[in-house]
């Protein structure tokens, strides 16, 4: 079991918001002898609860559960998506993040009345007793629990948002894990009542790759993705905005940093595990570094021309493309510039 007390505060070293929030990775690789320390995992769960949270109801909750002490550890892993499994076995904690949506419907009263008592909710924006309680608070009370669900399910992304930064901010890795391989299979294991929904599973622990998991993964472009004042009309960041950010590391080299692909091979092969890549056709990879959304700096673009010029690339599958074309289709999307020419 490793160190249960936290230590002195002086001895843990400050890392700022911006370069704990740019050194962020999703970590794949952890290393399974280093178990993170106790109070670790309390300052994460401690950085959930004092997220941003609707009306102060609490609505976020969470199961901390550990391999070798959990006894729904085997249900568990049938539920984890394939690509997981290998991830939660390695890390040393993981989280199940519930969202419990009988805290909008039990607790809108109390919740808004520490509000008031914390001098947070003021008559200065209109709040009022009388009225919170004849209309607020019922007409909330009355949303359809679907709505509820959407609306909360947000709020716990919140706070595993701020859970994952603390944990950079303490040198533990994070990563969130899809269970989509048995729906409903996480509640049952572990009893949920109706209102209890699983939301995410997040592995932590220490890192077996580098912290930095090779370089920051790319993004769209920022004007793409931000809009100024209507929809389309690119909202832009400054120069100097992005040269700040570089000095403050939110912005960070992006991947992959030169040794990042050997050092896979190295973990894969001391796990006896297959050393090989994932690998898409050629013309993808061209169209992809072609797409003028996407903000693709030098190192993706050199690995992708050595991955062009050397490796055996796959040849996209003829029978995806009628099930991708109607996929598309049916949320209204035009698929034909994800598919080969030919
Ligand atoms: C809600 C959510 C679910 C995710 N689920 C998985 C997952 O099941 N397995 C996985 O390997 N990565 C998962 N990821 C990680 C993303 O693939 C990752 O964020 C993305 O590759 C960008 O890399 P970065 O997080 O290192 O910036 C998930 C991320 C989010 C936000």
């Amino acid at each position: 079991m490793a160190d249960d007390a936290a230590p002195p505060a002086n001895q843990v070293p400050d890392v700022p918001i911006l370069e704990a929030l740019g050194n962020r990775r999703s970590i794949r690789y952890f290393d399974e002898s280093r178990e993170v320390e106790r109070w670790k995992i309390e300052a994460i769960l401690q950085a959930a609860r004092f997220a941003s949270c609707q009306g102060n109801i609490n609505a976020t909750e969470a199961i901390i559960v550990r391999r070798d002490e959990c006894e729904h550890w085997d249900e568990l892993e049938e539920c984890v998506s394939g690509f997981n499994v290998q991830i939660i076995n390695q890390a040393s904690h993981l989280i199940l993040w519930l969202t419990n949506v009988n805290a909008w419907y039990g607790r809108a009263v109390d919740g808004i009345s520490s509000l008031s008592l914390s001098g947070a909710a003021t008559k200065y924006h209109g709040w009022n007793y009388e009225f919170s309680m004849t209309q607020t608070i019922p007409r909330l009370m009355s949303f359809p629990p679907e709505r509820t669900e959407i609306l909360l399910r947000f709020e716990t992304g919140q706070a595993v948002a701020n859970a994952m930064a603390a944990g950079v901010g303490l040198g533990v890795g994070n990563i969130l894990i899809a269970f989509g391989r048995k729906p409903g299979g996480i509640e049952k294991a572990f009893g949920l009542p109706p209102n209890y929904k699983f939301t995410w599973g997040h592995a932590v622990g220490y890192p077996l790759e580098d912290p930095k998991g090779g370089g920051q993964r790319p993004r769209l472009k920022f004007e793409r993705l931000f809009h100024d004042n209507a929809l389309g009309t690119p909202y832009e960041c400054q120069p100097s905005t992005v040269e700040l950010l570089r000095e403050k590391g939110l912005i960070q080299e992006q991947a992959p940093l030169p040794g990042r692909f050997e050092e896979i091979v190295q973990i894969a092969e001391s796990h006896g595990r297959d050393p090989g890549m994932l690998y898409f056709p050629a013309a993808e990879i061209r169209r992809l570094m072609a797409d003028e959304d996407w903000d693709f700096g030098p190192n993706i673009r050199a690995k992708a021309e050595q991955v062009l010029a050397d490796e055996d690339l796959p040849d996209y599958p003829q029978e995806m493309r009628d099930t991708f074309m109607r996929l598309a289709a049916e949320h209204g999307i035009d698929a034909t510039k994800f598919l080969p020419k030919d």
